[in-house]
């Protein structure tokens, strides 16, 4: 791929992004901050842009995009919303949820992948609301790494993966949640919703909307089928060597990778000092599931770093609390261990 001069700008004010929103206006692609991830956007109201997005990223060009918005009031411009949606607006937006509906003839096939849908998220981060009112257009975003790579939360990651491939790079340091945000989709018959992506938002929280929840079998176990959010189906990130979860208490997870020399490790703060192992790296507090978040995937670019890998020969995951956004972290490492899920003897 051609080889751009990447613009960097430091997030200040929303006046340092005024050359940023001349980019997505006039065309071209810009990775700026959300209270999720790093997403990469364009213009999603100009195919040509989504065509550079699925490029840039190295991504197959029916997975769809979602379409960030300033204000949920816009959401009506760009898809046939209900009362559902309104209700999730008021609880939820801006914030750190993406809601799927039927589109408007507006955003373009190209963006969605094909699909009579398209996700609506409204971002809280103030670089990304800035970025969307300057622009005065919709963004259409995916994360902003290359594809099969985790999602970025620091500038760094995103300098690592797409510089030279995009026009600027807006740095807003790291991200709050450090999950992708939540995906529900309205059902056809506006009577309950689908969560198809677990996030921020938590199962808990949607239930206060409507007690019609389902949950998508894909969250939690092996997916076979045809998926409601294409990104599924395509292989998920795997870090370069083999991932395990394991589904242990503090003491019993300590021995049981203390006696696989060579593995790297991904425990808490409190089993940390415990841990003889070279390449470890603590997620935060076993009870700290918002903490989890925001590193979890740091961690797993911690064990990609080719110096890192080369010298360990697998990784085990301590079992996260799945309460709250430790649903989503769970769903993250679990779909990055391909489902490898061990459950040691308690006597050896
Ligand atoms: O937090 C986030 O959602 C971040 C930030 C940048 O906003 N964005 C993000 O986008 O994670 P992406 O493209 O990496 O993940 C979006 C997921 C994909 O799995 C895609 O298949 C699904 O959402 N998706 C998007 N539009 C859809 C639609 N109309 N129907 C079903 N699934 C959809
Ligand atoms: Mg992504």
């Amino acid at each position: 791929m051609k080889t751009v001069k990447t613009l960097k700008i430091k997030y200040g004010s929303a006046a340092d992004l005024i050359p940023a929103a001349e980019i997505i206006a006039a065309g071209g692609l810009v990775a700026f901050p959300t209270e999720t991830v790093y997403g990469l956007g364009g213009n999603a109201l100009d195919s040509y842009a989504a065509e550079k997005i699925y490029m840039a990223k190295g991504r197959p060009s029916d997975n769809p995009l979602i379409v960030h918005l300033a204000s949920a009031d816009d959401a009506g411009k760009y898809s046939h919303t209900c009362w559902l949606f309104d209700k999730i607006a008021d609880a939820f937006m801006p914030g750190p949820i993406t809601v799927i509906m039927p589109k408007k003839k507006i955003i373009p096939d190209s963006v969605t992948g094909g699909l009579g849908t398209v996700g609506i998220r409204v971002p809280s981060h103030p670089a990304a609301r800035s970025l969307i009112s300057l622009s005065g257009l919709p963004i259409a975003a995916p994360s902003a790494n290359i594809s099969g790579r985790p999602s970025p939360t620091s500038f760094e990651h995103v300098v690592k993966d797409l510089d030279g491939r995009i026009d600027c790079i807006i740095d807003g340091g790291k991200c709050q949640h450090g999950v992708e945000s939540t995906i529900v989709m309205i059902n056809r018959d506006e009577d309950g919703i689908t969560l198809l992506r677990p996030g921020a938002v938590t199962p808990e929280m949607l239930l206060e909307i409507t007690e019609n929840l389902r949950i998508d079998p894909a969250v939690s176990a092996k997916f076979e089928g045809v998926p409601l959010a294409p990104g599924m189906k395509y292989r998920h990130y795997a870090p370069s060597k083999p991932l395990s979860i394991v589904d242990a208490e503090g003491p019993l997870f300590v021995r049981f990778v203390n006696e696989r020399p060579g593995c790297g490790v991904i425990c808490d703060d409190e089993d940390f000092d415990e841990i003889t192992a070279s390449y470890k790296i603590s997620l935060g507090g076993v009870h700290d599931a918002a903490e989890h978040g925001r590193r979890l995937f740091d961690c797993l670019r911690f064990f990609d770093d080719p110096v890192v890998a080369n010298e360990i020969s697998v990784i085990y995951a301590k079992m996260p609390e799945k309460s709250g956004v430790g649903f989503a972290v769970f769903n993250r490492l679990v779909k990055a261990a391909g489902f490898s899920v061990i459950k040691p003897e308690t006597q050896y």
